[in-house]
């Protein structure tokens, strides 16, 4: 791939889960962000440690097709390597980061990468989703929403969440997240995300939600949603939960 103008938050993330999948631009961006922030790499394991569980719970619901939008990098425990033979199909909205990520995932049974943009569930291209989940009209899909809450203002938010509702057959589920207020006491980390950076009140979340509903788990700060064991000591940057059709 030819060298990035400009980081991605996924690739920094990459980073700071000791990936190989990013650039000296996404370094420099990340070692700022920590400059103005503090050390970021165990809140982004933490929130990886989330994933892995939300999606190892899906699967033992007995749902075996995924589709994650906001994807990034398809690497470092994302979701076809916590839920082997899975079925799941990753979507992103960066020209680059798709590209890099069916780099990835090429040649890998079972496992697609497409463009989508999570604000339109909809135009998600049916061929692309027929391919790769061969059953997504018919039986239950997990669908992953994590690190993406922060770049939907509310009511696009709320409309994204209510299209996935319709998208996809009873008994699906949702894991989600989103950027609790955690940056108000870091502004400058804070002006680093731009204007189009949403944190949330864990207390409004649930009405974002719509037609979802949040397992008995609750919405919680992510380490502590089913730890397997003592739950990770970090701050609460990130919120989240299971949510079923
Ligand atoms: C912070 S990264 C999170 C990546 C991954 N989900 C994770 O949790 O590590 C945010 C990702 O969401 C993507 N993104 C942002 N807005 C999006 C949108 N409207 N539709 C699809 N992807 C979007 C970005 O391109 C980026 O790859």
């Amino acid at each position: 791939m030819t060298e990035p103008q400009a980081p991605s938050t996924a690739r920094m993330i990459d980073y700071w889960l000791g990936g190989t999948n990013h650039h000296p631009v996404d370094v420099a961006a990340a070692q700022a962000f920590e400059g103005a922030y503090g050390p970021c790499a165990d809140i982004f394991r933490s929130l990886r440690a989330f994933s892995g569980r939300a999606a190892r719970q899906i699967a033992a619901d007995g749902v075996d097709q995924f589709l994650v939008f906001g994807a990034g990098i398809p690497a470092q425990g994302n979701v076809h390597e916590t839920v082997p033979g899975a079925h799941v199909l990753y979507t992103d909205f960066d020209p680059e980061i798709v590209a890099a990520g069916r780099e990835l995932v090429a040649g890998l049974p079972n496992v697609g990468y497409a463009p989508g943009d999570a604000a339109d569930p909809r135009g998600i291209d049916p061929g692309a989703l027929d391919r790769a989940l061969p059953q997504w009209r018919t039986r239950p899909v997990g669908l992953v929403f994590l690190g993406l809450a922060a770049f939907l203002d509310d009511p696009t938010l709320a409309r994204a969440l209510d299209q996935m509702y319709d998208l996809v057959p009873e008994g699906s589920l949702l894991a989600f997240d989103f950027d609790a207020m955690e940056l108000t006491g870091y502004p400058e980390a804070l002006a680093m995300m731009g204007p189009g950076f949403h944190m949330r009140e864990p207390a409004d979340f649930g009405a974002l939600l719509g037609r979802w509903q949040v397992t008995a788990d609750g919405i919680v700060p992510v380490a502590q949603w089913r730890p397997d064991g003592p739950a990770e000591q970090v701050p609460d940057a990130f919120w989240g939960g299971l949510a079923v059709k």
